[in-house]
Protein backbone atom coordinates (compact mmCIF):
# COMPACT_ATOMS: atom_id res chain seq x y z
CA UNK A 1 0.00 0.00 0.00
CA UNK A 2 1.12 3.78 -0.92
CA UNK A 3 0.28 6.56 0.85
CA UNK A 4 1.37 9.51 0.41
CA UNK A 5 1.36 11.94 3.34
CA UNK A 6 0.42 15.77 2.11
CA UNK A 7 1.24 18.39 4.77
CA UNK A 8 2.53 21.99 5.43
CA UNK A 9 4.96 21.39 8.03
CA UNK A 10 7.36 18.02 8.31
CA UNK A 11 10.06 17.51 11.35
CA UNK A 12 13.01 18.47 10.57
CA UNK A 13 12.43 20.18 7.30
CA UNK A 14 9.58 22.92 8.50
CA UNK A 15 8.39 22.88 12.18
CA UNK A 16 5.83 25.06 13.24
CA UNK A 17 4.48 22.80 16.15
CA UNK A 18 2.77 19.71 16.36
CA UNK A 19 1.84 18.63 13.04
CA UNK A 20 5.36 19.13 12.05
CA UNK A 21 6.63 16.33 14.79
CA UNK A 22 3.91 13.87 13.74
CA UNK A 23 4.39 13.85 10.21
CA UNK A 24 7.92 13.98 10.60
CA UNK A 25 7.08 10.67 12.48
CA UNK A 26 3.60 8.90 11.62
CA UNK A 27 5.37 8.21 7.87
CA UNK A 28 8.73 6.39 9.48
CA UNK A 29 6.54 4.42 11.71
CA UNK A 30 4.30 2.91 8.98
CA UNK A 31 7.02 1.72 6.94
CA UNK A 32 8.03 -0.52 9.88
CA UNK A 33 4.79 -1.97 8.70
CA UNK A 34 5.35 -4.86 6.26
CA UNK A 35 3.60 -3.66 2.80
CA UNK A 36 3.59 -0.28 3.52
CA UNK A 37 5.42 2.47 1.64
CA UNK A 38 4.90 5.70 3.44
CA UNK A 39 5.69 9.26 1.51
CA UNK A 40 5.48 13.06 2.39
CA UNK A 41 4.77 15.39 0.08
CA UNK A 42 5.51 18.98 1.27
CA UNK A 43 6.44 22.93 -0.25
CA UNK A 44 9.48 23.33 -1.07
CA UNK A 45 10.86 25.66 1.84
CA UNK A 46 13.84 28.30 1.78
CA UNK A 47 15.79 26.63 4.72
CA UNK A 48 18.17 24.90 6.50
CA UNK A 49 17.68 21.49 6.15
CA UNK A 50 16.58 21.90 2.25
CA UNK A 51 19.73 23.80 1.62
CA UNK A 52 22.05 21.55 3.54
CA UNK A 53 20.72 17.93 1.95
CA UNK A 54 20.96 16.85 -1.53
CA UNK A 55 17.62 16.69 -3.34
CA UNK A 56 17.02 15.35 -7.47
CA UNK A 57 14.30 17.08 -9.72
CA UNK A 58 11.82 13.92 -10.45
CA UNK A 59 9.00 16.16 -12.04
CA UNK A 60 8.64 19.55 -14.24
CA UNK A 61 5.39 21.05 -15.52
CA UNK A 62 2.77 24.46 -15.07
CA UNK A 63 -0.39 24.69 -13.38
CA UNK A 64 -2.98 27.38 -13.78
CA UNK A 65 -4.13 29.86 -11.04
CA UNK A 66 -6.38 32.45 -12.23
CA UNK A 67 -5.08 32.00 -15.67
CA UNK A 68 -1.54 32.80 -14.59
CA UNK A 69 0.88 29.61 -15.51
CA UNK A 70 3.15 28.95 -12.22
CA UNK A 71 6.15 26.49 -13.08
CA UNK A 72 6.12 23.76 -10.62
CA UNK A 73 9.05 21.35 -9.74
CA UNK A 74 9.15 18.25 -7.51
CA UNK A 75 12.34 17.51 -6.15
CA UNK A 76 12.93 14.16 -4.03
CA UNK A 77 15.57 13.97 -1.44
CA UNK A 78 18.22 11.51 -2.67
CA UNK A 79 18.65 9.44 0.29
CA UNK A 80 15.72 8.17 2.93
CA UNK A 81 17.52 8.97 6.54
CA UNK A 82 14.33 10.44 7.39
CA UNK A 83 12.84 7.09 7.35
CA UNK A 84 10.59 7.71 4.16
CA UNK A 85 10.78 9.45 0.70
CA UNK A 86 10.72 13.28 0.76
CA UNK A 87 9.55 15.18 -1.69
CA UNK A 88 8.71 19.04 -2.07
CA UNK A 89 6.89 21.38 -4.49
CA UNK A 90 8.69 23.97 -5.48
CA UNK A 91 7.04 27.28 -7.21
CA UNK A 92 8.77 30.55 -7.83
CA UNK A 93 7.16 33.15 -5.94
CA UNK A 94 4.42 31.14 -4.01
CA UNK A 95 6.14 27.78 -2.84
CA UNK A 96 9.54 29.18 -2.61
CA UNK A 97 9.59 30.95 1.15
CA UNK A 98 10.81 30.32 4.50
CA UNK A 99 7.82 29.71 6.71
CA UNK A 100 5.02 27.92 6.33
CA UNK A 101 2.09 30.06 7.42
CA UNK A 102 1.76 33.77 8.05
CA UNK A 103 1.41 35.00 4.25
CA UNK A 104 -0.91 37.58 2.85
CA UNK A 105 -1.76 35.39 0.00
CA UNK A 106 -1.93 31.91 2.24
CA UNK A 107 -5.02 30.74 0.75
CA UNK A 108 -3.71 30.55 -2.96
CA UNK A 109 -0.02 29.29 -1.67
CA UNK A 110 -2.13 26.59 -0.17
CA UNK A 111 -4.32 25.47 -3.37
CA UNK A 112 -1.06 26.12 -5.21
CA UNK A 113 0.28 23.26 -3.05
CA UNK A 114 -2.01 20.95 -3.69
CA UNK A 115 -2.93 21.95 -7.37
CA UNK A 116 0.57 20.84 -7.95
CA UNK A 117 1.31 17.88 -6.25
CA UNK A 118 -2.26 16.43 -7.49
CA UNK A 119 -0.67 17.65 -10.90
CA UNK A 120 2.34 15.57 -10.50
CA UNK A 121 0.63 12.50 -8.93
CA UNK A 122 -1.98 12.44 -11.82
CA UNK A 123 0.84 13.11 -14.61
CA UNK A 124 3.69 10.90 -13.83
CA UNK A 125 0.48 8.33 -13.26
CA UNK A 126 2.12 7.37 -10.08
CA UNK A 127 1.01 4.56 -7.92
CA UNK A 128 -1.41 5.76 -5.13
CA UNK A 129 -3.44 3.74 -2.75
CA UNK A 130 -4.25 6.48 0.07
CA UNK A 131 -3.80 10.07 -0.16
CA UNK A 132 -3.59 11.16 3.65
CA UNK A 133 -4.40 15.04 4.04
CA UNK A 134 -3.42 16.95 7.17
CA UNK A 135 -5.41 19.64 7.96
CA UNK A 136 -7.30 22.72 6.47
CA UNK A 137 -3.86 23.27 4.41
CA UNK A 138 -4.64 20.09 2.04
CA UNK A 139 -8.14 19.51 2.83
CA UNK A 140 -9.46 20.31 -0.46
CA UNK A 141 -7.75 17.08 -2.18
CA UNK A 142 -10.61 14.64 -1.59
CA UNK A 143 -12.69 17.27 -4.05
CA UNK A 144 -10.17 17.77 -6.23
CA UNK A 145 -9.39 14.52 -7.07
CA UNK A 146 -12.97 13.60 -7.53
CA UNK A 147 -14.15 16.59 -9.13
CA UNK A 148 -11.83 18.05 -11.55
CA UNK A 149 -10.59 16.40 -14.96
CA UNK A 150 -7.04 17.17 -14.57
CA UNK A 151 -6.72 14.72 -11.55
CA UNK A 152 -8.82 11.73 -13.61
CA UNK A 153 -5.78 9.20 -12.71
CA UNK A 154 -6.52 10.06 -8.91
CA UNK A 155 -10.30 9.03 -8.70
CA UNK A 156 -11.19 7.04 -6.11
CA UNK A 157 -8.10 6.84 -4.71
CA UNK A 158 -8.57 6.71 -0.79
CA UNK A 159 -8.20 10.07 1.41
CA UNK A 160 -7.93 10.46 4.73
CA UNK A 161 -8.05 14.19 6.54
CA UNK A 162 -6.62 14.58 9.58
CA UNK A 163 -8.02 17.07 11.94
CA UNK A 164 -4.39 18.48 13.73
CA UNK A 165 -6.58 21.78 14.74
CA UNK A 166 -10.08 22.71 14.23
CA UNK A 167 -9.68 26.15 14.90
CA UNK A 168 -8.23 27.09 11.62
CA UNK A 169 -10.64 25.64 8.76
CA UNK A 170 -9.38 27.89 5.94
CA UNK A 171 -11.84 29.83 4.34
CA UNK A 172 -11.53 32.11 1.47
CA UNK A 173 -14.03 33.77 -0.62
CA UNK A 174 -16.15 32.66 -3.34
CA UNK A 175 -13.70 35.00 -5.67
CA UNK A 176 -11.19 32.38 -5.20
CA UNK A 177 -12.44 29.74 -7.14
CA UNK A 178 -10.75 31.64 -10.25
CA UNK A 179 -7.53 30.07 -8.59
CA UNK A 180 -8.85 26.56 -8.62
CA UNK A 181 -8.15 24.07 -11.45
CA UNK A 182 -11.09 23.71 -13.80
CA UNK A 183 -14.16 21.68 -12.22
CA UNK A 184 -16.30 18.60 -13.98
CA UNK A 185 -19.40 19.61 -12.44
CA UNK A 186 -20.33 23.09 -10.94
CA UNK A 187 -23.18 21.33 -9.47
CA UNK A 188 -20.76 20.18 -7.07
CA UNK A 189 -19.24 23.14 -5.99
CA UNK A 190 -21.99 23.34 -3.58
CA UNK A 191 -19.29 20.27 -1.37
CA UNK A 192 -16.90 23.24 -0.65
CA UNK A 193 -19.14 25.68 0.73
CA UNK A 194 -20.15 26.55 4.48
CA UNK A 195 -21.72 29.31 5.50
CA UNK A 196 -21.20 31.20 2.07
CA UNK A 197 -17.61 30.92 2.23
CA UNK A 198 -15.38 28.01 0.93
CA UNK A 199 -14.22 25.83 3.52
CA UNK A 200 -11.47 23.35 3.42
CA UNK A 201 -11.66 21.68 6.53
CA UNK A 202 -16.03 21.29 5.66
CA UNK A 203 -14.71 20.53 1.88
CA UNK A 204 -12.25 17.49 3.33
CA UNK A 205 -15.36 16.31 6.00
CA UNK A 206 -17.62 16.31 3.34
CA UNK A 207 -15.16 14.68 0.73
CA UNK A 208 -13.04 12.66 2.06
CA UNK A 209 -13.43 8.70 2.41
CA UNK A 210 -12.68 9.43 6.88
CA UNK A 211 -11.48 11.74 8.79
CA UNK A 212 -9.71 12.14 12.01
CA UNK A 213 -9.60 13.96 15.21
CA UNK A 214 -5.72 12.86 16.84
CA UNK A 215 -7.57 12.17 19.62
CA UNK A 216 -11.27 10.61 20.46
CA UNK A 217 -11.17 13.70 23.78
CA UNK A 218 -10.68 16.64 20.92
CA UNK A 219 -13.37 14.25 18.33
CA UNK A 220 -15.86 14.49 21.02
CA UNK A 221 -15.80 17.92 21.83
CA UNK A 222 -16.03 18.75 18.12
CA UNK A 223 -19.26 16.94 17.35
CA UNK A 224 -20.84 19.43 20.32
CA UNK A 225 -18.44 22.87 19.19
CA UNK A 226 -16.72 22.87 16.18
CA UNK A 227 -16.75 26.69 15.12
CA UNK A 228 -19.55 26.16 13.30
CA UNK A 229 -19.10 22.55 11.88
CA UNK A 230 -20.84 21.01 14.69
CA UNK A 231 -24.12 20.23 12.73
CA UNK A 232 -22.06 18.83 9.62
CA UNK A 233 -19.81 16.88 11.78
CA UNK A 234 -22.78 15.11 13.06
CA UNK A 235 -23.90 14.19 9.75
CA UNK A 236 -20.59 12.75 8.85
CA UNK A 237 -20.20 11.19 12.10
CA UNK A 238 -20.35 7.66 10.82
CA UNK A 239 -16.85 8.29 8.99
CA UNK A 240 -15.40 10.49 11.80
CA UNK A 241 -12.61 8.49 14.34
CA UNK A 242 -9.99 9.46 16.85
CA UNK A 243 -6.74 8.64 16.76
CA UNK A 244 -5.12 9.18 19.52
CA UNK A 245 -1.13 10.90 18.07
CA UNK A 246 2.08 9.24 19.19
CA UNK A 247 6.10 10.52 19.61
CA UNK A 248 8.89 9.92 17.98
CA UNK A 249 10.82 8.12 20.90
CA UNK A 250 14.29 7.62 18.60
CA UNK A 251 14.14 11.21 18.69
CA UNK A 252 12.67 11.72 22.14
CA UNK A 253 14.80 9.79 24.34
CA UNK A 254 16.65 11.39 27.24
CA UNK A 255 19.56 8.84 26.62
CA UNK A 256 20.14 9.71 23.32
CA UNK A 257 19.22 13.49 23.10
CA UNK A 258 21.98 15.76 21.67
CA UNK A 259 20.63 18.84 22.73
CA UNK A 260 21.05 17.57 26.53
CA UNK A 261 24.27 18.02 28.25
CA UNK A 262 23.59 15.10 30.49
CA UNK A 263 21.66 11.74 29.28
CA UNK A 264 19.83 9.61 31.93
CA UNK A 265 17.88 6.89 31.86
CA UNK A 266 14.53 5.62 34.15
CA UNK A 267 17.59 4.54 37.11
CA UNK A 268 19.79 8.00 36.49
CA UNK A 269 16.20 10.09 36.12
CA UNK A 270 16.77 12.42 39.22
CA UNK A 271 20.93 12.99 39.34
CA UNK A 272 20.19 13.38 35.44
CA UNK A 273 17.05 15.84 35.59
CA UNK A 274 19.25 17.66 38.56
CA UNK A 275 22.13 18.07 36.23
CA UNK A 276 20.34 19.33 32.70
CA UNK A 277 18.04 21.69 35.70
CA UNK A 278 21.48 23.11 37.18
CA UNK A 279 22.34 24.37 33.64
CA UNK A 280 19.23 25.13 32.35
CA UNK A 281 19.27 27.47 35.90
CA UNK A 282 22.49 28.93 35.01
CA UNK A 283 21.94 29.44 31.93
CA UNK A 284 18.37 32.24 33.03
CA UNK A 285 19.87 32.93 36.84
CA UNK A 286 17.25 31.08 38.19
CA UNK A 287 18.08 28.95 41.39
CA UNK A 288 18.66 24.88 40.76
CA UNK A 289 17.62 24.49 44.30
CA UNK A 290 13.66 25.09 44.06
CA UNK A 291 11.18 23.09 41.84
CA UNK A 292 10.99 24.22 38.17
CA UNK A 293 7.57 24.70 36.11
CA UNK A 294 8.30 24.82 32.25
CA UNK A 295 5.74 25.85 29.76
CA UNK A 296 6.78 25.43 25.81
CA UNK A 297 4.62 26.86 23.30
CA UNK A 298 3.07 29.11 20.88
CA UNK A 299 1.66 32.26 22.84
CA UNK A 300 -1.93 31.81 21.60
CA UNK A 301 -5.05 31.82 23.24
CA UNK A 302 -5.69 27.47 22.66
CA UNK A 303 -2.70 27.42 24.66
CA UNK A 304 -3.77 29.45 27.33
CA UNK A 305 -0.92 31.67 26.97
CA UNK A 306 -2.48 34.70 28.08
CA UNK A 307 -2.94 33.01 31.29
CA UNK A 308 0.64 33.19 31.91
CA UNK A 309 1.11 36.55 33.49
CA UNK A 310 -1.05 36.11 35.81
CA UNK A 311 -0.10 32.23 36.68
CA UNK A 312 3.73 33.62 36.81
CA UNK A 313 2.80 36.45 39.54
CA UNK A 314 -0.24 34.52 41.38
CA UNK A 315 2.41 31.43 41.68
CA UNK A 316 5.37 33.26 43.14
CA UNK A 317 3.44 35.45 45.51
CA UNK A 318 1.77 32.97 46.69
CA UNK A 319 4.17 30.68 47.54
CA UNK A 320 6.69 33.14 48.66
CA UNK A 321 8.71 32.54 45.79
CA UNK A 322 9.51 28.63 46.22
CA UNK A 323 9.21 27.99 42.58
CA UNK A 324 10.21 28.85 39.52
CA UNK A 325 8.71 29.16 36.50
CA UNK A 326 10.55 28.65 32.84
CA UNK A 327 8.32 29.94 29.50
CA UNK A 328 9.84 29.33 25.79
CA UNK A 329 7.34 30.79 23.52
CA UNK A 330 6.25 33.39 20.80
CA UNK A 331 3.37 35.18 19.20
CA UNK A 332 1.27 37.26 20.15
CA UNK A 333 3.44 40.49 20.63
CA UNK A 334 1.76 42.09 23.69
CA UNK A 335 2.17 38.77 25.83
CA UNK A 336 5.87 38.66 24.30
CA UNK A 337 6.44 42.12 25.84
CA UNK A 338 4.30 41.75 28.96
CA UNK A 339 6.32 38.75 30.06
CA UNK A 340 9.32 40.70 29.01
CA UNK A 341 8.46 42.82 31.53
CA UNK A 342 7.73 40.06 34.41
CA UNK A 343 11.71 38.78 34.01
CA UNK A 344 12.59 42.31 35.17
CA UNK A 345 10.70 42.26 38.03
CA UNK A 346 10.74 38.46 39.39
CA UNK A 347 13.77 36.55 40.18
CA UNK A 348 11.77 33.26 39.82
CA UNK A 349 11.20 33.85 36.27
CA UNK A 350 12.61 33.21 33.09
CA UNK A 351 12.04 33.43 29.10
CA UNK A 352 13.09 31.85 25.95
CA UNK A 353 11.81 33.82 23.07
CA UNK A 354 11.47 32.65 20.11
CA UNK A 355 11.89 28.71 18.78
CA UNK A 356 14.33 27.06 19.74
CA UNK A 357 14.23 23.16 19.24
CA UNK A 358 17.80 22.54 21.22
CA UNK A 359 16.65 24.83 24.51
CA UNK A 360 12.96 23.21 24.37
CA UNK A 361 14.14 19.89 24.80
CA UNK A 362 16.69 20.93 28.00
CA UNK A 363 13.58 22.45 29.43
CA UNK A 364 11.43 19.31 29.77
CA UNK A 365 14.44 17.01 30.76
CA UNK A 366 15.50 19.78 33.53
CA UNK A 367 11.63 20.42 34.59
CA UNK A 368 10.12 19.40 37.33
CA UNK A 369 6.93 20.31 35.93
CA UNK A 370 5.31 21.03 32.68
CA UNK A 371 2.31 23.72 32.18
CA UNK A 372 -0.27 22.95 29.80
CA UNK A 373 -3.48 25.54 31.05
CA UNK A 374 -4.88 24.89 27.38
CA UNK A 375 -8.14 26.31 25.88
CA UNK A 376 -8.28 23.81 23.72
CA UNK A 377 -5.63 20.71 23.04
CA UNK A 378 -6.64 18.80 19.84
CA UNK A 379 -4.08 15.99 21.38
CA UNK A 380 -0.72 17.88 22.63
CA UNK A 381 2.83 16.55 22.58
CA UNK A 382 4.12 18.54 25.40
CA UNK A 383 2.90 16.28 27.60
CA UNK A 384 4.20 13.09 26.32
CA UNK A 385 7.36 14.56 25.67
CA UNK A 386 7.21 15.62 29.15
CA UNK A 387 6.39 12.45 30.45
CA UNK A 388 9.02 10.36 28.47
CA UNK A 389 11.78 12.74 30.22
CA UNK A 390 10.25 12.35 33.70
CA UNK A 391 8.50 15.32 34.28
CA UNK A 392 5.08 15.72 36.02
CA UNK A 393 2.32 17.71 33.18
CA UNK A 394 -0.14 20.29 34.85
CA UNK A 395 -2.97 20.09 32.49
CA UNK A 396 -5.90 21.45 31.90
CA UNK A 397 -8.86 18.96 31.46
CA UNK A 398 -9.45 19.01 27.68
CA UNK A 399 -9.17 16.96 24.17
CA UNK A 400 -6.18 14.85 24.13
CA UNK A 401 -4.98 16.02 27.30
CA UNK A 402 -7.77 14.44 28.80
CA UNK A 403 -6.88 11.15 27.17
CA UNK A 404 -3.39 10.84 28.14
CA UNK A 405 -3.33 12.78 31.57
CA UNK A 406 -5.11 11.82 34.42
CA UNK A 407 -4.76 12.96 37.67
CA UNK A 408 -2.43 12.03 40.26
CA UNK A 409 -5.64 11.38 42.78
CA UNK A 410 -7.07 9.09 40.81
CA UNK A 411 -3.64 6.80 39.99
CA UNK A 412 -2.65 8.94 37.04
CA UNK A 413 0.20 10.61 35.88
CA UNK A 414 0.30 14.24 36.38
CA UNK A 415 -2.00 16.93 37.52
CA UNK A 416 -5.53 18.31 36.05
CA UNK A 417 -7.28 21.30 36.95
CA UNK A 418 -10.89 21.73 35.03
CA UNK A 419 -11.58 25.45 34.27
CA UNK A 420 -9.68 27.15 31.82
CA UNK A 421 -8.05 30.00 34.28
CA UNK A 422 -5.35 30.88 35.89
CA UNK A 423 -6.67 30.68 39.32
CA UNK A 424 -7.25 26.65 38.33
CA UNK A 425 -3.86 26.27 37.10
CA UNK A 426 -2.43 28.09 40.02
CA UNK A 427 -4.43 25.55 42.69
CA UNK A 428 -2.81 22.73 41.00
CA UNK A 429 0.87 24.04 40.77
CA UNK A 430 0.32 24.55 44.57
CA UNK A 431 -0.82 21.05 45.16
CA UNK A 432 2.23 20.36 42.70
CA UNK A 433 4.66 21.51 45.24
CA UNK A 434 2.93 19.70 48.40
CA UNK A 435 3.62 16.29 46.00
CA UNK A 436 6.91 17.52 45.20
CA UNK A 437 8.15 17.47 49.12
CA UNK A 438 7.13 14.06 49.47
CA UNK A 439 9.95 13.08 47.87
CA UNK A 440 9.13 8.97 47.85
CA UNK A 441 6.21 9.64 45.80
CA UNK A 442 7.66 12.18 43.67
CA UNK A 443 10.58 10.00 42.28
CA UNK A 444 8.15 7.06 42.05
CA UNK A 445 5.94 9.67 39.63
CA UNK A 446 9.35 10.38 37.83
CA UNK A 447 9.96 6.77 36.92
CA UNK A 448 6.76 5.44 35.86
CA UNK A 449 5.84 8.71 33.84
CA UNK A 450 9.14 7.38 31.91
CA UNK A 451 7.76 4.13 31.62
CA UNK A 452 4.57 5.20 29.65
CA UNK A 453 4.10 4.25 25.93
CA UNK A 454 3.37 6.87 24.10
CA UNK A 455 5.46 5.21 20.77
CA UNK A 456 3.72 5.42 17.21
CA UNK A 457 3.78 1.70 16.99
CA UNK A 458 -0.02 1.30 18.12
CA UNK A 459 -1.60 4.53 16.26
CA UNK A 460 0.21 3.91 13.13
CA UNK A 461 -1.40 0.69 12.65
CA UNK A 462 -4.24 2.03 13.57
CA UNK A 463 -4.43 4.70 11.03
CA UNK A 464 -3.46 1.56 7.96
CA UNK A 465 -6.77 -0.08 9.83
CA UNK A 466 -8.50 2.73 8.94
CA UNK A 467 -6.97 3.08 5.15
CA UNK A 468 -7.52 -0.93 4.79
CA UNK A 469 -11.49 0.08 6.13
CA UNK A 470 -12.49 2.23 3.09
P1 LIG B 1 0.80 22.66 18.78
O1 LIG B 1 1.02 21.85 17.59
O2 LIG B 1 -0.62 23.06 18.96
O3 LIG B 1 1.70 23.83 18.86
P2 LIG B 1 1.77 20.31 20.27
O4 LIG B 1 1.80 20.05 21.75
O5 LIG B 1 1.16 19.29 19.45
O6 LIG B 1 1.12 21.76 20.08
O7 LIG B 1 3.25 20.44 19.72
C1 LIG B 1 4.08 21.51 19.97
C2 LIG B 1 5.45 21.15 19.46
O8 LIG B 1 6.15 22.36 19.19
C3 LIG B 1 6.30 20.40 20.47
O9 LIG B 1 7.26 19.63 19.78
C4 LIG B 1 6.96 21.54 21.24
O10 LIG B 1 8.13 21.12 21.90
C5 LIG B 1 7.27 22.46 20.08
N1 LIG B 1 7.41 23.88 20.43
C6 LIG B 1 6.44 24.77 20.69
N2 LIG B 1 6.95 25.99 20.89
C7 LIG B 1 8.29 25.87 20.74
C8 LIG B 1 9.38 26.79 20.83
N3 LIG B 1 9.19 28.07 21.10
N4 LIG B 1 10.61 26.32 20.60
C9 LIG B 1 10.80 25.01 20.30
N5 LIG B 1 9.83 24.11 20.23
C10 LIG B 1 8.59 24.53 20.44
C1 LIG C 1 -2.21 20.74 16.54
C2 LIG C 1 -2.80 20.71 17.94
C3 LIG C 1 -2.05 19.87 18.92
C4 LIG C 1 -1.65 18.55 18.30
C5 LIG C 1 -0.89 18.79 17.01
C6 LIG C 1 -0.44 17.52 16.33
O1 LIG C 1 -1.31 21.74 16.33
O2 LIG C 1 -2.97 22.03 18.45
O3 LIG C 1 -2.82 19.64 20.07
O4 LIG C 1 -0.86 17.79 19.19
O5 LIG C 1 -1.68 19.49 16.11
O6 LIG C 1 -1.52 16.70 15.99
Amino acid sequence: MVIYHLSMECFPVAKVGGLGDVVGALPKYQNKIPGIQARVVMPWYNREYVRSHEFESVFEGWIHQNQTPYAVEVLKQKDSTLGFELYLVRIPGLLDRENPYGYWDESQQYLAFQHAALHWLSAMSRKVDVLHCHDSHTGLVPFLIEHCPEFEPLRGVRTIGTIHNGEYQGQMHWEMLSYFPPVRDRAHLGLLDWDGKINPLAAMIKCAHAFNAVSMGYMEELLVDFKGLECLIQMERAKAYGIINGIDTEIWDPQTDSHLPYHYKKSTALEGKAKNKAIVCEAFGLNPDLPLFGFIGRFAGEKGADFLPAIIVESIVRTYGALNIIVLGSGDPGLEKTLEELTLKFSNFALGLGYNEGLSHQIYAASDFLLMPSRVEPCGLNQMYAMRYGTVPIVRYTGGLKDTVKDISSGGAGLNFTYASSEACVEAMLRALSLYQQVPTMKALVHSNMDFDFSWERSAKNYVTLYESY
